[in-house]
């Protein structure tokens, strides 16, 4: 164990070379913010944030935050607007854009790195303002409470979590952000002791002290906030991956698990896979993100009321502005007839209602062991293509899909096969939920 764990650790710290080019990168966009700042009496300061001043950035993962400190007193307006203002000034060499957080942000890549500059409040702590204002404080706390042995341990976690796919808590991924590695491992201690804990995990379970109490399926309490449940953002589905690949490693210690993800081409299950693939009018990830998923919800709620059963749901969406929703089922034609089960005999109204509206439509009515009436009726769709065409196009409004997607919905929709997909992005993402992940299944 311990000369893997060490070769893990090698493998996840950057070089010399690269942590001076990084150190580079972060002096010249320092320089070029705070030139820019002087002219922004709002502006109280800039300081740099992430992994990259805490020390616990991976080589291939290097992005550097920095966030710029605006005076409490701010408006919300001001401070949206002279943050990007501020971000596309300094960068402006770089081809900055904007993303959408909870507020927007500038982004640039800078020599090969990406650059963040995020605006936050300057605030007392707990007094947050912004959801941003924390990470002022998680840098303070994290660059106090782990020594450099356990900055490593975070790197080898962080690199556990990039080979069983579950790194990043932002909604595509809903899994495990850089700083949950932090927080587990101030936690815990080691990488060891986590999987440790985590193979035995408890339902429910509550890492950390809050008099809170949360319903996620894992509760991970920040320790600069004990309000704040990082928990929540965490899919049940990535959590059950870190207890399988626990088990897994610690029956098996191997160098495998802190390599690249094993990528997963060979299409199985694709003949019972449905998709509805679409294109959307760029909006903010965060936006797009809720929608989709909400979206492919709704269908699979649709999907068995029409009668077809659901075994897994997915979304997907890529940077060229293509999504797309995925229902695994267990058969795309289902049996042409269903069964309505009606009132008991001794409810007389009852009866008298479910015959009259149902008898016309009846290939058969009878009453069953358990004294209630029964019809067999002929299904209206036994296809899902069909069942999905008529309800995308006759019935969207009352189909649970939010109200933004449907001009995107209006303006082309395809129902097709898993089989006929021929775009890249929504392929991988097919066969992410058509084949058994045998990293932690073994
Ligand atoms: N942050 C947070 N909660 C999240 C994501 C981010 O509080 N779910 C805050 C943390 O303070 C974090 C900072 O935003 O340190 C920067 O976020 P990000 O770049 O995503 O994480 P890093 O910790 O820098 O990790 P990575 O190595 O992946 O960049
Ligand atoms: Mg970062």
């Amino acid at each position: 164990m311990n000369s893997i764990l060490n070769h893990a650790k090698k493998e996840a710290t950057p070089s010399k070379k690269l942590q001076e080019k990084k150190h580079r990168i972060a002096k010249k966009v320092c320089d070029l913010l705070s030139n820019c700042i002087e002219k922004h009496p709002q502006v109280v300061g800039f300081e740099l944030g992430g992994s990259y001043a805490k020390g616990t950035w991976l080589p291939e993962k290097a992005d550097i935050d920095i966030f710029v400190k605006f005076n409490k007193k701010t408006s919300e307006n001001d401070f949206k607007k002279l943050g990007i203002q501020i971000g596309f000034q300094s960068l402006k060499k770089y081809k900055p854009y904007t993303r959408h957080a909870e507020h927007p942000f500038v982004e640039a890549i800078v020599d090969g790195t990406r650059v963040n500059i995020v605006p936050c409040y300057d605030v007392n702590k707990g007094e947050w303002q912004s959801a941003t204002d924390r990470s002022i404080y998680h840098t303070k706390f994290m660059s106090q409470k782990l020594s450099d042995a356990m900055k490593g341990e975070v790197r080898i976690l962080k690199k556990f979590f990039l080979h069983i796919e579950v790194y990043g808590a932002e909604m595509a991924k809903e899994g495990f952000s850089g700083y949950v590695s932090e927080v587990l491992i101030s936690y815990f201690g080691s990488f060891e002791k986590i999987i440790k804990k985590i193979s035995e995990l408890k339902k429910g379970e509550v890492i950390g002290k809050s008099i809170k109490k949360f319903d996620s399926p894992i509760v991970i309490i920040d320790p600069v906030d004990n309000n704040r449940n990082l928990g929540t953002a965490i899919s049940i589905d990535n959590l059950g991956k870190f207890v399988l690949a626990s088990r897994v490693f610690l029956k098996n210690p191997s160098k495998k698990f802190f390599k690249k993800p094993i990528s997963k081409r060979i299409m199985k299950n694709a003949d019972k896979i449905i998709v509805v693939q679409f294109r959307f009018k760029d909006r903010s990830d965060d936006i797009i993100w809720g929608q989709i998923k909400r979206a492919s919800n709704a269908l699979k709620t649709q999907l068995e009321l029409g009668g077809f059963t659901v075994l897994r749901n997915s979304s997907v969406k890529d940077e060229k502005e293509n999504a797309a929703l995925m229902f695994l089922l267990h058969a795309k034609k289902i049996e042409n007839s269903l069964v309505r089960v009606g009132p008991e005999i001794s409810s007389k109204d009852h009866c008298e209602k479910f015959i009259s509206a149902n008898l016309k439509k009846s290939q058969l009515m009878w009453i069953n062991e358990e004294g209630k009436i029964q019809s067999l009726q002929k299904r209206k769709y036994d296809d899902v293509i069909l069942f999905l065409q008529n309800l995308l196009k006759n019935n969207l409004k009352n189909s649970g899909i939010p109200k933004g997607l449907a001009k995107d919905f209006k303006s082309g929709v395809k129902i097709i096969d898993a089989s006929k997909v021929s775009t890249k992005s929504i392929k991988e993402a097919i066969a992410s939920i058509a084949v058994t992940d045998e990293t932690i299944f073994r």
